[in-house]
């Protein structure tokens, strides 16, 4: 399937989980379209990577909450003749004010960034997944996706919810066409959501077992994206936990989702 202008595309590389995707893809020889705002960073890490590994690496910066964002970034690769044979779908953030205090825009565009731009990048790559004989879709959703929604960020989980199920249903209408897409689902990972989101404090006071480094859920993910699993829960602690969370009944799991992340479910 693998072509030599076959590359990988990751949103919201320039920075954690998306980044270190990027690096472990690049190690297995994969060239790489880097793609996030900030284009001095992309600049620096894609000549990093290069210098690293016998691949090339493209960049192009968008602001996926712009609407045009998803079919510029498509448009820049047919320019380019690069095949996307991995698309990974990273890009995302929490909202840092209280949904009470936010304007529908800030909703809207971050429904655009973790949501629609998802949609609109999958529905553009997919039918040259198509003619090239099938591809690799990723989605980095969350545990939160399998959670009760907090009191803070009231739309992070369901959108994540969302995602899963659309992740789903692209494997059960591509699966057999050669075309699987991996829902990865994450816990507390070290990166720089938190201070991006404005919820390092309560990060800070999650136990320390229950953190993973940005680099360990990368590798689970390429893994379990390249042999075109459905789901990936990185790590036996979380794949515990979201037994859990599928298993027992709501209220027990406020009570110790409060004990494990105080201020995640019991702030106003
Ligand atoms: N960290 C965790 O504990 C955790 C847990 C579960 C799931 N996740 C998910 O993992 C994914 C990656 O997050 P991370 O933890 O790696 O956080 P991060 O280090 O803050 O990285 C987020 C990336 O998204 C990009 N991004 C943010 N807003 C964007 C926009 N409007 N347009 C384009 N790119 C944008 C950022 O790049 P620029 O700022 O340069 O645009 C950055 O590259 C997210 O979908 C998040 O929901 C994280």
């Amino acid at each position: 399937m693998y072509m030599k202008n076959s590359y990988a595309l990751i949103t919201g590389a320039s920075s954690g989980i998306g980044l270190e995707i990027a690096k472990n893809l690049a190690g297995r020889g994969y060239n790489l379209i880097l793609t996030a705002r900030r284009t001095e960073l992309l600049e620096e890490l894609a000549k990093e990577i290069t210098d690293k590994n016998n691949v090339h690496v493209d960049l192009i910066s968008k602001d996926l909450s712009n609407y045009e964002a998803p079919k510029d970034i498509f448009e820049f690769c047919e320019s380019k003749n690069y095949h996307v044979d991995i698309l990974v779908n990273n890009a995302g953030y929490g909202i840092k004010t209280s949904f009470h205090e936010t304007s529908i825009e800030i909703e809207e565009d971050f429904i655009r960034v973790l949501g629609t731009s998802v949609i609109m990048l999958t529905k553009l790559f997919i039918p040259k997944m198509l003619s090239n004989g099938g591809g690799k879709i990723m989605i980095i959703s969350s545990v939160a996706s399998f959670a009760a929604p907090s009191a803070i960020q009231p739309l992070y989980g369901p959108i994540k919810t969302f995602m899963n199920r659309f992740s789903d249903s692209i494997n059960i209408n591509y699966k057999h066409k050669g075309i699987t897409s991996t829902s990865v689902c994450p816990g507390f990972t070290t990166t720089g959501f938190h201070t991006a989101s404005g919820v390092q404090d309560e990060m800070d006071r999650v136990p320390k077992f229950m953190v993973f480094s940005a680099e360990r859920i990368a590798k689970e993910a390429v893994e379990a994206t390249l042999a075109g699993k459905s789901l990936c829960v990185p790590t036996k602690t979380y794949k515990f936990l979201v037994f859990m969370l599928k298993n027992i009944p709501q209220s027990i799991l406020r009570l110790i989702g409060t004990a494990l992340a105080p201020g995640r479910y019991d702030r106003n």
